[in-house]
């Protein structure tokens, strides 16, 4: 497939003239991005990873490090269905084909692109002056110079433009970009769906790994880490990087390239941290010795040993072309490969707060409420196993009602980050696009309590062809069961049995439609379908 380069470039074009004001719109609008270029590690010649700039390939499908990209259109005119677009490319150079893989030549760059032009940066000067006189009066527009997040555009080219009496502005461009990459079209789709396929395989093989070794399916063969190293088969997961390292390599060898972000796999009560991604701890095992608890590397090897009773947490997902996925599971580990009763309870209603989401979710509904019917989920949840305090006798006007927990906002004590967040090609994808300055208030919603919205970072009315996560969790981290150890809506009694089980989060990714939803996550979280697989029994 070549990338719809083009027609992303007139979708962008499009939002950026209706943000301009009025006098400008009518005007000819030219864009000029760098690309990314090659990182080295600090005052090193080694290569950090490299990774397209996310709008430069957008506007140009160009994985190419240290390109630009300059683009003319004009309203009213064939450049509104038709705008120029040129791409400038290095010229490979003795040294890049003697240490890496050079640059493509103009003419495999120019098949492989749906753009007009291609040429090395040497010939950028010249298309800015020609772009000059052929579009008198164009508004030059770049992302937001002097800031780290954006690949430099040398100062020459913008001077150029200003020494011709031109105009460059950098407050446009970034929204416009944001907005045009909100709704995904079909192509965009399908970099995604893939992108879920393979992870969702990674985190299948992890379970099934699991359930082998309860089955001690999982045998090392003569000589196996003594006179020989392990073989991929032979390795068992019994520490956090053991699981990441599998996770990872099934994506490797499916083709993926990144990573969407650091993989957090994380074990036991580490599951409360939710970025956790150092990835480095020991499962925690029985029976208890000294330095057991602090799960140090060196624990018990050699001796016959069983792992405690955990969940194991694991948010990862790989890239497709530029394009995310982000998929948590959680799974049982120890216990046979089933859930302890305390930890199958609050994964069963993690479930159930992400299918009322899913039973709300489709094209006009504001994603407020989505985070509104988890906390509500969660309530009713912790009212039933006793978390929350339900005397039977509870009205709605009483103290301890439904309602009255919700207004208190402790429910943000187990659940304290948003429900889900926009995915593209980064995976907390477009954030300018995401949230309005301003909340709008939302008719007929109860809104529950502020500190519900506080992380969220998608509020908006949904549109189809957006594509999202939906994650609810459920956490028992220290730091911020401090703010309701004194509530008086808790049992703080039944709240201890179920502090062990850490957390529990479920993230699937769907696209929006208008009748609903589709879910392009494709490994299964249904708690009886986890259990058999991390148990081995299918
Ligand atoms: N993996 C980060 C997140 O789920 O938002
Ligand atoms: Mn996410
Ligand atoms: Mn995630």
């Amino acid at each position: 497939m070549v990338y719809p380069a083009q027609k992303h470039v007139v979708k962008v074009f499009e939002h950026l003239v209706t943000s301009l004001p009025e006098a400008e719109r009518t005007k000819p609008q030219v864009l000029l991005l760098a690309g990314e270029t090659v990182q080295f590690r600090n005052d090193t010649d080694r290569e950090l990873v490299f990774r397209q700039e996310s709008n430069f390939y957008y506007l140009t499908g160009c994985t190419v490090p240290a390109s630009y990209v300059l683009a003319a259109y004009q309203p009213g005119t064939s450049l509104s269905s038709n705008p120029s677009i040129d791409l400038f490319i290095p010229k490979a150079e003795l040294a890049d084909l003697m240490w890496s893989v050079p640059p493509p030549s103009l003419e495999t760059a120019k098949q492989i692109h749906d753009v007009t032009s291609v040429d090395h940066p040497a010939a950028l000067p010249a298309a800015i002056d020609t772009l000059l006189k052929a579009l008198p009066g164009a508004l030059f527009h770049t992302l937001p110079r002097n800031s780290p997040l954006f690949p430099v555009i040398p100062a020459e080219y913008p001077q150029q433009v200003l020494d011709a009496d031109g105009a460059v502005t950098d407050a446009y461009l970034l929204s416009a970009l944001h907005h045009a990459r909100l709704v995904k079209d079909a192509d965009e789709i399908a970099a995604i769906r893939k992108a879920n396929e393979i992870s969702s395989r990674a985190h299948e093989v992890v379970m099934r790994v699991l359930g082998k070794a309860v089955k001690g399916k999982i045998e090392a063969g003569a000589g196996a880490g003594v006179d020989r190293p392990l073989l991929p088969g032979e390795w068992l997961i019994e520490k956090e990087a053991e699981a990441e390292a599998i996770f990872v390599a099934s994506c490797r060898r499916e083709g993926s390239v990144h990573q969407s972000y650091l993989p957090i796999v994380a074990a036991s009560t580490r599951a409360s941290t939710l970025h956790y991604c150092c990835n480095d701890r020991e499962f925690a095992w029985g029976p208890v010795k000294p330095h057991d608890h602090q799960n140090k590397n060196d624990f018990a090897h050699g001796e016959a040993k069983e792992l405690n009773p955990q969940v194991l947490l694991i948010d990862a997902g790989c890239e497709w072309e530029c394009y995310a996925s982000d998929i948590t599971r959680t799974m049982p580990v120890g216990n046979g490969g089933k859930f302890t009763p305390e930890a199958r309870a609050i994964y069963e209603l993690v479930l159930e707060m992400q299918k009322e989401s899913f039973d709300i979710i489709k094209a006009g509904l504001h994603w407020d409420a989505v985070q509104l019917i988890c906390h509500r989920t969660l309530v009713k949840g912790f009212q039933r196993l006793g978390i929350f305090k339900s005397p039977a006798s509870a009205g709605s006007g009483s103290w301890n009602s439904e309602e009255a927990i919700l207004a208190s906002g402790d429910s943000a004590a187990f659940f304290p980050h948003g429900v889900g967040h926009s995915l593209g090609m980064d995976v907390h994808d477009v954030p300018t696009a995401s949230k309005p300055g301003v909340n709008p208030t939302i008719g007929g919603i109860t809104l529950g309590h502020e500190s519900f919205y506080t992380y969220l970072r998608l509020r908006l009315p949904l549109e189809a062809g957006m594509v999202v996560t939906v994650e609810p969790g459920i956490y028992f981290s220290p730091h911020l069961l401090a703010s309701i150890r004194e509530s008086k809506h808790v049992n703080h009694d039944v709240l201890k049995r179920y502090e062990p089980v850490g957390g529990v989060r479920i993230e699937d990714v769907i696209v929006v439609t208008n009748n609903g939803y589709e879910n392009l996550t494709t490994v299964k979280s249904d708690v009886d379908w986890v259990e058999k697989v991390c148990s081995g029994e299918i």
